[in-house]
């Protein structure tokens, strides 16, 4: 290997690190611990707080009754019903998608239509079933239309997420296209750039690859997935 691809190798080390330094403090920031500390001594209101926002969820169905009755954002209004997530709570491999479709939101399970026939066609080339793994979406509402998620959207929404992450405590989280890898790794950059190598999120193995929906219209991506989940293959055993 030449100097020039080593050095872009350690500079590309280097922001991934930066990346999950960045996404844990916010993550602290988030569950209002770095308020405590900072304000510690000084704002004692400001203390009190943070503290009665953290929520602090001990079991899944925990989430589930949290995210079932929610109304944070307006998606509540125009769901049929919450999408909340599939699979094994002790899985090792968590799959991330975007935000429930029509299908989804008919059936109140993640990745139930089209992509979801994709999704399952990658998880058992893989040698693993759908009830192995985990399943779950960045957004836990449908969008009308199925129009992107909105940022607010997400920002509401992700604690969700993190709260699932954190109980499951998979080995390898396989982010399902630009929504899911942006806002895992708090990053903006493309799917194309992400994809194809492991990044950390909170101590987890990461691998962005393309949404299988994006597979259905682009079957030319399928070896690059491919290519993707033998990595995750390759990490799981
Ligand atoms: N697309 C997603 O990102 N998630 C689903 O659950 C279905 C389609």
């Amino acid at each position: 290997m030449g100097n020039r691809a080593k050095n872009s190798d350690i500079i590309s080390e280097y922001l991934d690190t930066l990346t999950t330094v960045k996404s844990y403090l916010e993550e602290q920031i988030y569950l209002g611990f770095s308020e405590t500390q900072i304000n510690r001594s000084s704002q004692d209101d400001s203390k009190e707080q943070s503290e009665s926002s953290i929520v602090v969820y001990n079991n899944m169905d925990e989430i589930r009754s949290a995210v079932e009755s929610c109304q944070l954002c307006p998606l509540h209004k125009t769901r049929t019903n919450v999408v909340f997530g599939d699979g094994s709570e002790e899985a090792k491999l968590v799959f991330v998608g975007e935000a429930p479709g029509t299908d989804e939101d008919k059936q109140g399970k993640p990745f139930v239509g089209k992509a979801g026939q994709k999704l399952t066609q990658i998880i058992e080339a893989m040698g693993l079933s759908r009830p192995e793994v985990y399943i779950a979406n960045v957004l836990k509402c449908r969008p009308p239309r199925n129009r992107n998620p909105k940022p607010e959207e997400i920002e509401t929404c992700e604690p969700y997420l993190i709260a699932q992450l954190r109980l499951i405590k998979p080995r390898i989280i396989c982010a399902l296209g630009t929504f899911a890898a942006q806002t895992l790794l708090r990053s903006d950059k493309r799917i194309s750039t992400l994809r194809g190598r492991f990044h950390t999120y909170q101590g987890i193995r990461l691998m962005p690859t393309y949404h299988p929906a994006y597979l259905l219209r682009n079957p030319k991506f399928k070896r690059d997935v491919w290519e993707d989940v033998q990595k995750i293959m390759a990490e799981y055993s």
